[in-house]
C-alpha cells in the first residue's frame, strides 16, 4: 500500500503473510510495545492500581484509540480479555424472563453460541439459530422470520472468520430497532478492515479485538456500550475493575453498595492486562495513522484481484463476489485444501484451511507480487 513501509513488518521479506483473520503479521512497532513493557515491568513492578500509573495509562490509552478507530467516546468503551468475555457481560447484564430467545447464526464464530447456549442450559432463556440456506449467507429477513415476542437480543458477526461473509449490519440494526430489540456485533473480523461509525449507526453493543486486522497482541478486547445502555444496565457478572471505588465497600465492612460508575467500565472484570495495552495501542496506532477508509480500499482492491485470479482459473469461491458482502477475507474451495495448505506452508505461507477451501486474508501490508505467489503454488 502507498505510503507504507512493509519494512515494518519483517515477516513480510521472510513469509508470505495471508492470515491476518487469524493473527497479524507483527509490526517492529508492535515488538517495541512488547518490549516496552517488559522493561517498564522490570522499572516498577508492583503498582498500585488504585493510583496513577504507567500500566492504566496503556490501558486507558487503548480505551481511547479503540473508541477513534470506531467513532464512540471513551466512556463507551470497557476493556475485555476476548470477545468471549463481552459477550458474557451484556449476557449477564439483561434481565431475561422465562422463555426469553436469542438469535444468532450458524456462520457466526463460536464465542457467540457458545456463551448463548451454555446460559440456556441454565433454563430460563432459548436461542434460536438462523440458517444459512445456501451455506454461504444469511440476511436480515432470515432473521426477521425467527423474531417472536419472545425475542429479547439479536447477534451477529459482521463478517464471517470461516469465508469472509459481510453481514448487512446496517439493516441488521435498523430490524432490531424496528422490533424494539438491541443488538450485540462481533466485529472482530472487520474493525481495522471495514469502517464503522456506531453512533451514526446507532449500535447498541459491539465487540472487537486486537490479534487480527487492529495489528496488536493477544488477551485484549474492548466493548462498545451505548449510552442509554450503560444506564440501564446493571451487570451480574463483573470484577472489581467493574466497580468505581472497589476498596470503599471493603474496608467499611458494610458492603452494602456496588459503586457502579455511569460509564462502560461498570462492565469490566479484574486486574488489568497491560501487556495486552501496550502492543494494542502499537497497532491502532498504525490503523488510526494510515485510516480505515484507505486500508478498505486496499483490501477491497487485493481480495477483489484475488477474486478475479480464482475465477479466471476456474476455482469456485466459497466467499460471496459481492463487495458490499465481503470482509477481507476471499475462501476458495479445493479438495485437499487442508494437505495443500500443510505444503504451502512449508514453502513459506502463512494461510489457513477452513471449511473445504484455501483461506486468504490480506492487509494494508500485503501486495500483488503476494497474490502472483500464492497463484503460483495454487493456480
Ligand atoms: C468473529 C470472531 N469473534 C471472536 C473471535 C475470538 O473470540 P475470543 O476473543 O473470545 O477468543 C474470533 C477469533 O477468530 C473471531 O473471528
Amino acid at each position: 500500500m502507498e505510503g507504507i513501509s512493509r519494512d515494518l513488518f519483517p515477516i513480510l521479506d521472510k513469509k508470505t503473510h495471508l492470515n491476518t483473520c487469524s493473527a497479524a503479521a507483527l509490526s517492529t512497532r508492535v515488538r517495541q510495545a512488547a518490549i516496552d513493557f517488559i522493561n517498564d515491568w522490570d522499572e516498577f513492578a508492583g503498582v498500585s492500581w488504585v493510583m496513577e500509573n504507567k500500566w492504566n495509562d496503556q490501558v486507558e490509552a487503548a480505551r481511547s484509540n479503540f473508541a477513534r478507530i470506531i467513532g464512540a467516546k471513551p466512556e463507551n468503551i470497557a476493556y475485555m480479555f476476548g470477545n468471549s468475555t463481552a459477550i458474557s457481560s451484556i449476557m449477564s447484564s439483561i434481565n431475561f424472563f422465562d422463555g426469553d430467545e436469542i438469535i444468532f447464526n450458524d456462520l457466526d464464530f463460536p464465542s457467540l453460541p457458545t456463551n448463548i447456549m451454555s446460559r440456556s442450559d441454565h433454563g430460563g432463556i432459548n436461542y434460536r439459530v438462523v440458517n444459512a440456506k445456501d451455506g454461504l449467507t444469511v440476511t436480515p429477513d432470515d432473521y426477521k422470520e425467527l423474531i417472536t415476542d419472545k425475542t429479547r437480543m439479536i447477534t451477529a458477526c459482521e463478517v464471517v472468520s470461516n469465508t469472509g461473509f459481510r453481514i448487512n449490519t446496517q439493516e441488521m440494526i435498523e430490524l432490531s430497532h424496528d422490533k424494539d430489540l438491541p443488538i450485540f456485533l462481533d466485529t472482530y473480523q472487520s474493525t481495522g478492515t471495514i469502517p464503522m461509525d456506531v453512533k451514526q449507526n446507532d449500535v447498541d453493543f459491539m465487540a472487537s479485538g486486537n490479534l487480527k486486522y487492529l495489528l496488536g497482541g493477544f488477551g485484549i478486547s474492548f466493548l462498545y456500550v451505548r449510552d442509554d445502555w450503560i444506564e440501564k444496565l446493571r451487570p451480574g457478572s463483573i470484577g472489581w475493575m467493574g466497580v468505581d471505588n472497589p476498596f470503599a465497600d471493603l474496608y467499611d465492612k458494610l458492603r452494602t453498595k456496588l459503586h457502579r460508575p455511569n460509564t462502560a467500565t461498570k462492565f469490566q472484570y479484574g486486574t488489568p492486562y497491560p501487556n495486552g495495552a501496550y502492543a494494542a495501542n502499537a497497532g491502532m496506532k498504525h490503523i488510526l495513522e494510515i485510516g480505515i477508509d484507505k486500508i478498505f480500499d486496499h483490501n477491497m482492491r487485493l481480495t477483489q484481484e484475488i477474486i478475479d485470479r480464482a475465477m479466471d482459473l476456474g476455482f469456485e469461491l466459497l466467499t460471496p463476489v459481492e463487495k458490499e458482502k465481503r470482509g477481507s477475507i476471499v475462501n476458495i474451495k479445493l479438495d485437499g485444501s487442508i494437505e495443500k495448505v500443510r505444503v504451502m506452508q512449508q514453502e513459506g505461507f502463512i494461510l489457513d484451511a477452513r471449511a473445504g477451501g484455501v483461506r486468504v486474508s490480506p492487509h494494508f501490508y500485503n501486495n500483488s507480487d503476494d497474490v502472483d505467489r500464492l497463484f503460483d503454488y495454487l493456480g
